[in-house]
């Protein structure tokens, strides 16, 4: 995507022998527009506990190039396997939520060790995470041309302006480039269908209002913010047409891990009659957990992201303010699971499939 009129992706690695990876820090944005890079172990971990990069596909790209980092870190005098199993070990714990930084971290390992000659070590894991993250790009921009062919369904049915309404950001900062449930809205916007997206302003890092927002600004989708508690009253008054999110984690029977919140957008678009789409890649899906709701495990974070806003303040630097009394305790799941029988359609790299597990393991082709 482009930023400021330069392309740009949310990771990349710059130079040779080594390389260095290289992240936006999102907590800065949309104030502040910073690349970081990851130089160690310890920077890949801290960029994915800390939030500094975030949303599935991106984290699941940034475990891949951690292994890399490991790699090119390693300490000469240590058994090489044992080392950079642990290594491997302490990125896939950083975020328990998104399959994907399992799934990315493990394809590279298993690449590297299948390398006999360890002087290949490293080119191997940053071919593969450079093919894992090409791969998503392009899982990306197939999600968008399947779901623009639904807004764009909507369109002609409807006449006028599609209202999209979105939760979080799953955009191109979630997830190398194009985003998932962006995708479908660069797209439509693209093929000069007049969408406008409601942007849920996602509480407690406010996702949507600082990085949803800022990302549709930069491509010229007319959007508005709004607190996460007014969709609903939007779906009664006919002002929204689809509801269209991400996923962190779905269940191969088609249950909806997204973020806090999204659960509730699903309820009140059921009621009202509203299609309800998640856009992930197949690198969300979890092949082996069947219900959501009992199988997901769903990240509780500091309390402290509840009781303290950071935004700018009037000199310019980007400040914490607390919100609640001092001593009130707060709690902080920080995703919830929308069950299957709430959503209309999955949108997935391989086309729209039902939230059913027949039809996604077909999909798919798994047995
Ligand atoms: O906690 P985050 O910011 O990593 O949560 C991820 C998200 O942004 C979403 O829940 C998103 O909708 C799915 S990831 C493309």
């Amino acid at each position: 995507m482009k930023v400021d009129g330069q392309w740009c992706r949310a990771i990349f690695a710059e130079g040779g022998d080594p390389a260095v990876v290289k992240i936006i820090d999102q907590r800065w944005l949309p104030h502040k527009f910073v690349w970081v890079p990851l130089d160690g172990v310890g920077d890949v971990i801290s960029a994915i506990k800390d939030m500094k990069v975030r949303g599935a596909p991106l984290i699941g790209v940034t475990g891949a190039w951690g292994v890399y980092v490991a790699v090119v870190n390693k300490p000469g005098l240590q058994d090489a396997e044992e080392y950079l199993r642990q290594e491997c070990g302490h990125i896939r714990e950083a975020r328990p939520t998104a399959v994907n930084l399992a799934w990315a971290v493990d394809r590279v390992l298993e690449k590297v060790l299948a390398e006999p000659d360890q002087g290949k070590w490293a080119e191997a894991a940053k071919a593969e995470a450079e093919r894992i993250a090409d791969w998503e790009v392009e899982n990306c921009r197939k999600i968008g041309e399947y779901g623009a062919d639904i807004i764009e369904k909507i369109h002609r049915e409807k006449g006028g302006v599609v209202n999209i309404l979105t939760h979080c950001n799953a955009g191109w900062l979630a997830c190398v480039d194009y985003g998932t449930a962006t995708a479908p809205m660069y797209a439509a916007h693209d093929r000069g269908i007049p969408i406008h997206v409601w942007v849920d302003e996602t509480r407690p890092l406010n996702q949507g209002s600082r990085l949803t927002a800022w990302e549709l600004l930069q491509h010229g989708v007319p959007h508005t913010v709004i607190v996460d508690n007014a969709g609903g009253h939007l779906m009664q008054h006919g002002q929204v047409d689809m509801v269209l999110v991400g996923s962190d984690r779905t269940t191969y029977a088609g249950d909806v891990a997204n973020k806090i919140g999204t659960y509730l957008k699903a309820l009140a678009a059921k009621d009202n009659n509203i299609p309800f789409y998640a856009a992930l890649p197949s690198s969300t899906i979890d092949w082996e957990t069947k219900d959501g709701v009992s199988g997901i495990p769903i990240e509780e974070r500091d309390p402290d992201e509840v009781r303290f806003v950071p935004g700018l303040d009037p000199r310019g630097d980007i400040t914490p303010v607390l919100i609640p009394p001092k001593d009130s305790p707060a709690g902080n799941p920080a995703f919830d699971v929308t069950p299957a029988r709430l959503v209309t359609g999955i949108i997935t790299e391989r086309g729209v499939v039902a939230p059913e597990e027949k039809a996604i393991l077909e999909l798919f082709e798994r047995g």
